[in-house]
């Protein structure tokens, strides 16, 4: 560890629900931009729909003892909330390694432990899946050829056993399609809207699938 310190009410910091984010202007971020981390597919700030999939699991409380698996986790709030609010077993996959040095550097200032894999949604096999209890994906599916993707990973997570899936969106037509998909196959799926005030006024749907 560096010893990294974020001081109280420094510039381009966000700190919501317990924890401290870090935005693109940020020294620490711009540090490792030039040290030639340039995620490339679209991992390359802190997305929003990520606060609401926070309240959700705030609201429903995650035990300890269970293991979420944030997919497609850029750099990483989703995961860092989880492990600092539950304490519970977290894994942070993405297909883009280079998100990984933004996510281990919030993990540091945070205090926390994540375990990181490079992973397309693709490459999570059921056998992979078979001790996650959630799985939680914020602003995941943004082009038409991720639904297909997403809708039979989650067919392999639920195979798998995983309890409940969240995939948070702020209203993109490949999300509505996943989520058409999910009811049109009789999976226990919703989509509620949800709303919050922090750390700005913003809003996403949760596409909610229990198994
Ligand atoms: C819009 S960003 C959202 C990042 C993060 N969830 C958040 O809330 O800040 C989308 C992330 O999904 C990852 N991603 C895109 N396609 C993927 C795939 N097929 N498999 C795994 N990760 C993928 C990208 O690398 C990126 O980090």
């Amino acid at each position: 560890m560096s010893g990294i310190v974020i001081r109280a009410g420094e510039p381009h910091t966000i700190r919501t629900r317990g924890i401290t984010l870090l935005r693109s202007g940020h020294r620490e971020i711009r540090r490792l931009k030039r040290a030639d981390h340039t995620p490339s597919i679209h991992g390359n700030k802190v997305w929003n729909s990520s606060f609401l999939i926070m309240d959700h699991l705030t609201r429903q409380k995650v035990p300890a003892s269970q293991h979420l698996m944030d997919i497609g986790c850029g750099w990483g709030p989703l995961s860092i909330f989880a492990a600092k609010r539950f304490g519970c077993r977290v894994t942070a996959v993405d297909a883009d390694p280079d998100v990984f040095p933004y996510l281990a550097l919030h993990a540091e200032i945070n205090k926390v432990q994540v375990t990181q894999e490079t992973l397309k949604f693709e490459k999570l096999t059921k056998a992979r899946l078979a001790d996650v209890d959630i799985i939680a994906g914020a602003d995941i599916c943004f082009w038409d050829e991720l639904t297909p993707v997403l809708y039979n990973l989650i067919r392999r997570a639920l195979r798998a056993g995983v309890q409940q899936i969240i995939i948070a969106d702020p209203g993109r037509s490949p999300f509505y399609a996943l989520a058409e998909r999910c009811e049109n196959a009789g999976l226990d799926a919703r989509v509620v809207e949800r709303r919050t005030q922090t750390p700005k006024s913003l809003s996403a749907d949760l596409l909610i699938i229990n198994n």
